[in-house]
């Protein structure tokens, strides 16, 4: 059989996965889910940027680096984009369905988990809402052991010549990145001397910004959506989205400005 359109993408599967559950089915439950599923597909794609950068970053080859960069930044303003779709649904269109999701909820997103480790947000409690052995689990705990961008971009600037202490080069990686002054002359000095290297932490701070975007965009819609109610996920909501706003992924990347 000769390769087609249909074929090569797996058409017929790919439009059997929207299966909306409410009577009827109500209208806006097709472009619930299409939309979530969207956010999922592009998260396997930047996920697969992103593991792409970290070796290159490491690998020292920073064109291509660069590159990598602007694709995953591109991706992320479409996912910002797409919540406008999204707040064309009033509140009274989701409440038509929103009891059918349970305890359904993108809180159990384990692909934006991963997002979230490879860009440096390492919460090892994420994984206790994964039963062990399931593959989000075991995709989760794999990442969780691996180097972030973060500390892919300091190898790289090791490999530039800049002197990175050891403290930060040896930092367990299954925590959190958190501030460390004890970088701040180093990335002070990349920013005075090192034109290439300082378009890499300007993009960083860039894809920092976007998620923060992101995170800002889907609490408000949350908000104008279901108000103060609690998420179908048992979390408190919007109380809860609103926690996670102002925690940068690179914090030195912000506090060097002041000094700059
Ligand atoms: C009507 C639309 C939406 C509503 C009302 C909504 C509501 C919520 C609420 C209340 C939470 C907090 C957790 C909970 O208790 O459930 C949450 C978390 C989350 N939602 Fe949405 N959401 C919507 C659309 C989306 C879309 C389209 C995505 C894209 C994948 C998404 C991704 C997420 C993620 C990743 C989290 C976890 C955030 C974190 O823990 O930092 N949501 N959502």
């Amino acid at each position: 059989m000769p390769v087609t359109y249909s074929s090569y993408l797996k058409i017929d599967e790919l439009l059997a996965l929207q299966q909306p559950l409410s009577d009827g089915p109500e209208h806006d439950e097709m472009l619930f889910i299409v939309i979530h599923q969207v956010y999922e597909l592009w998260f396997k794609e930047l996920i697969h940027e992103l593991e792409f950068l970290v070796n290159e970053l490491q690998g020292v080859e920073v064109a291509r680096a660069q590159h990598t960069l602007k694709r995953v930044l591109t991706i992320l303003k479409v996912l910002v984009h797409q919540i406008d779709i999204l707040e064309t649904m009033t509140p009274l269109e989701f409440l038509s369905f929103r009891e059918r999701l349970e305890s359904g909820s993108g809180f159990q997103s384990f692909q934006f988990r991963e997002l979230e480790f490879v860009l440096g947000w390492k919460r090892p409690a994420a994984l206790a809402r994964y039963e062990p052995g399931t593959t989000a689990r075991t995709r989760l705990e794999r990442r969780l052991a691996e180097p972030t961008l973060w500390d892919a971009f300091l190898r790289y600037l090791v490999a530039r010549g800049h002197p990175v202490p050891a403290e930060a080069l040896e930092r367990d990686v299954t925590r959190p990145v958190i501030a460390m002054p004890a970088i701040h002359p180093v990335l002070l000095g990349v920013y005075r001397t090192d034109a290439e290297a300082r378009g890499v932490c300007e993009r960083l701070v860039d894809l920092d910004e976007g998620l923060m975007e992101w995170r800002y965009r889907h609490v408000k819609m949350v908000e104008r959506t279901i108000g103060t109610r609690r998420g179908t996920g048992g979390s408190a909501g919007a109380a809860y989205l609103k926690t996670t706003l102002d925690q940068p992924l690179f914090p030195d990347l912000w506090q060097i400005r002041t000094e700059l």
